[in-house]
């Protein structure tokens, strides 16, 4: 590929994650998506996965029993000549850091709502990672096919929970059984939900700009239509102004009403998104150079790790997002953590009904590269003389907590090599109590600590006994300010990895209790 080439396939990247809270509507939409770009051809496939109907025998133990599928964890399909690649961000019990981390991969993130419950926590904690990273989000009120919240509810609910500005790009008419249509404000035209019922089949209805139906068409309920016509004009007027700048900087979220169950609105949103969704962007490394997309050197970060998704081969898949360059088979590269020179015959490409082998991917692209234990979380990869180390990914505030020790004393060595080795790749978060050498691991979803106790029997030999401390509020706290006697059985005193003291609370009330006791010390959190 010579460089205009390369500029041409970049281009036309779309790379984005969807998220929202369990049972929102995201499989259901992101099947819509795939139907559309012709990825897969039957609704169902990624449901199917979901449910583990389709479980292939080589996956690990914990995925067929949760029917998590990593060939849907990355889907990409072509629409309207854009390159488009989905990121699955599983939430549930699946919620992991790795759910965190895909967003750090990302150009911009689809946000999915249940219009009946409006914004919910895991849609919160998501929402607040990308807007740490400034990225556009595009919000889809889904199920509109049901009886739901008024519309104009959920805006304020978006604006005021999310803090974020909002724009409608539709508003719906009616809702559940009497759901007609939606007023498209952004095409100035309505979209009909039945219109094999009402309109002779054809789904858009053109408006002149007063808002007046162009031509003849027969719907139904008139009057509906002309107060929600009326009632849209308002919020035209009065609401935000639409900008594309504040699109693309992650301040103003377009809003699409839709129902991803009876396809309605995905197409129009679909197409809105890709004209507003970002190029591959830029990327800051810690050698303070700005790495462009087109670069014709090849670079890129590692996300994500999956392992041992074929227990014969215990292989993992490092996760990697291309930053700039093209990438080939049998590429030489540099690992920038250690110098090291490899070669990158393995590979493979994510789709939703199978893995393929990449011969070439750009910039924008995700891609799998098999890995026997070179990759760590964050690590980055170049072709190029100079070295490239983009900048550290985050790290998240755990949760949830157990205390962990090896079932066979004896086995301590395989124990410790396993912890260490997992905590380095970024699989877990590892603290040590402040005097005692315990060991206590803490998570962002429960699914960390299955992979791990998973794992450490897998790869390390070490069976581990886990036990439970329960969910608590992590807070770190500077070194000169702390004094031991702070600690109690309500605030456990630990130290991170890097020796860092942090208390783990056990609620919100323990946690102001401290911060009333020692109002003159500072407790910061991750993330
Ligand atoms: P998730 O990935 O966000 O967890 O949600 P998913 O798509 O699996 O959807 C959760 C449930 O909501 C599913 O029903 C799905 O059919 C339903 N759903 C999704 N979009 C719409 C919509 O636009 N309208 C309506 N009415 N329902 C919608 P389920 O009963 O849990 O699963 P299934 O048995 O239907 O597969």
């Amino acid at each position: 590929m010579n460089k205009k080439e390369l500029e041409t396939e970049v281009k036309r990247r779309r790379t984005f994650a969807i998220i929202s809270h369990p049972d929102a509507g995201k499989t259901t939409i992101t099947e819509q998506l795939l139907l559309f770009g012709g990825a897969i051809r039957q609704a169902g496939t990624v449901k199917a996965k979901k449910s583990g109907k389709f479980a292939k025998s080589d996956w690990m133990e914990i995925e067929k029993q949760r029917g998590i599928s990593v060939t849907s964890s990355v889907m990409q399909f072509e629409y309207q000549n854009k390159r488009i690649n989905i990121l699955d961000t599983p939430g549930h019990e699946d919620f992991s850091e790795d759910t965190y981390r895909t967003l750090m991969a990302v150009d911009a993130a689809v946000m999915v709502v249940d219009s009946a419950k409006g914004i919910e926590e895991q849609t919160k904690k998501l929402f607040k990672v990308c807007r740490m990273r400034g990225i556009p989000i595009f919000t889809f009120m889904n199920k509109l096919d049901r009886d739901g919240r008024e519309p104009l509810e959920l805006i304020e609910e978006l604006e005021e929970v999310l803090e974020i500005d909002a724009y409608p790009m539709n508003w719906p008419f009616g809702s559940g059984k009497n759901l007609l249509g939606l007023y498209d404000l952004y095409h100035n035209r309505i979209e009909l939900h039945r219109p094999e019922e009402m309109n002779g089949g054809e789904r858009f209805i053109p408006l002149t700009a007063e808002g007046e139906i162009e031509g003849d068409h027969k719907i139904k309920n008139e009057s509906l239509y002309d107060q929600v016509l009326d009632e849209a004009l308002l919020l035209k007027e009065a609401g935000n102004d639409f900008s594309k700048e504040a699109i693309t900087k992650g301040k103003l979220t377009p809003v699409f009403f839709g129902s991803a169950l009876t396809n309605f609105g995905v197409q129009t949103f679909l197409e809105t998104f890709l004209e507003f969704a970002p190029e591959p962007a830029e990327q800051e490394t810690v050698e303070e150079k700005v790495i462009e997309p087109t670069d014709e050197e090849f670079s890129g970060f590692i996300f994500k790790i999956q392992a041992n998704m074929d227990p014969k081969h215990r292989d993992r898949i490092a996760f990697l997002r291309i930053c700039s360059g093209q990438f080939e088979k049998g590429m030489d590269v540099t690992l920038s953590r250690e110098d090291k020179k490899m070669r990158l015959s393995n590979s493979t490409q994510f789709m939703a009904e199978s893995r393929e082998t990449v011969s070439s991917a750009v910039a924008g692209d995700i891609i799998g590269l098999y890995d026997t234990g070179n990759f760590q979380i964050g690590d980055t990869i170049y072709s190029g003389k100079n070295k490239v180390t983009f900048k550290e990914l985050p790290q998240f505030t755990p949760e949830l907590f157990v205390k962990v020790e090896a079932k066979n004393v004896m086995k301590q060595k395989s124990f410790h090599k396993g912890i260490n080795q997992l905590v380095q790749e970024g699989a877990i978060q590892l603290y040590k109590s402040y005097h005692a050498e315990s060991y206590i691991i803490g998570a962002v979803g429960q699914l960390q600590f299955e992979v791990f106790q998973h794992r450490m029997r897998n790869e390390y030999n070490s069976e581990v006994v886990m036990t439970s401390i329960g969910n608590r509020i992590a807070r770190w706290i500077s070194q000169d300010q702390l004094d031991e006697n702070m600690g109690s059985s309500r605030n456990v005193l630990v130290r991170d990895r890097f020796d860092n003291p942090l208390f783990l609370f056990e609620n919100q009330f323990a946690l102001r209790w401290f911060s009333d006791k020692y109002p003159d010390v500072e407790l910061t959190a991750l993330l």
